[in-house]
């Protein structure tokens, strides 16, 4: 090889690690970065979607399976055309998740569409955005259980007569095991079906309740 071809070949390796390298450390560094797959989108698959007899590994109904990233890409997804794309066409026309059950808000709608639009990539290992000194029950608490919890446990299909979508609901489920379900010892793991939340959000619940679980 001549020397010339092979300073442009490792100069340009270089800069491609760097480029790879600098990306993943933006996606580490920022948590109000770009959507990421994991922390913004599977859990609202999971909740919503992949609830037991509906689109699980198990079911897979009309041929979706939307329990984990390969699958949910595999089928449905035109990765950077939403429109073109079934899975977010059904969600937005509100014929999907079917009625009965929670419909994606459209703060979700959205985050669906941009992350379609922005390719649909398989973004792991994402910081958390969390503040572990913030418990209050409508800025903190309702909104992580409407993220992860509500596809499954709401009424009238609310699982376990679990109830999560309000106030009430959530109070009661401090006895029906509320915080052995969050921290994965032995009791039913929740979200089924989806990652355990992070020591953060779960350490935002443990607060709230020990503050007396207030309607604040
Ligand atoms: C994909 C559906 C699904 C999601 C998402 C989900 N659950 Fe569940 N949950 C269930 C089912 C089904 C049961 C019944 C036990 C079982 O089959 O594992 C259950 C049981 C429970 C129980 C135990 C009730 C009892 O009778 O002991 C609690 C507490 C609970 N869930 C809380 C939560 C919380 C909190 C979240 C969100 C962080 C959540 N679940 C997310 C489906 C789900």
């Amino acid at each position: 090889m001549k020397l010339s071809k092979f300073i442009f070949i490792a100069a340009f390796s270089v800069v491609a690690v760097w480029g790879i390298q600098s990306c993943q450390h933006e996606q580490m560094a920022d948590p109000n970065g770009p959507i990421c797959f994991e922390r913004d989108i599977l859990p609202i698959f999971n909740s919503k979607c992949a609830m037991s007899g509906c689109h699980d590994a198990g079911r897979s109904a009309e041929g979706y399976d939307l329990s984990n990233y390969k699958k949910i890409v595999s089928r449905g997804i035109v990765k950077g055309k939403p429109n073109s794309s079934e899975v977010y066409e059904v969600i937005v026309d509100n014929e999907m998740p079917p009625r009965g059950y929670t419909k994606l808000t459209a703060d979700e709608k959205k985050l669906i569409y941009d992350w379609i639009a922005d390719g649909a990539k398989n973004g792991i290992n994402c910081a958390v955005k969390c503040d572990s000194a913030s418990s209050g029950f409508a800025s903190v608490i309702q909104p992580m259980m409407n993220k992860y919890c509500v596809g499954c446990h709401a009424y009238p299909n609310a699982s376990a007569q679990v109830e999560l979508s309000g106030y009430i609901g959530v109070k009661n489920a401090i006895n029906q095991g509320l915080m052995k379900s969050l921290d994965h010892t032995g009791y039913y793991p929740m979200p089924k079906g989806g990652a355990k939340l992070s020591d953060c959000e779960i350490a935002q619940v443990r607060k709230w309740i020990q503050r007396g679980a207030p309607n604040d």
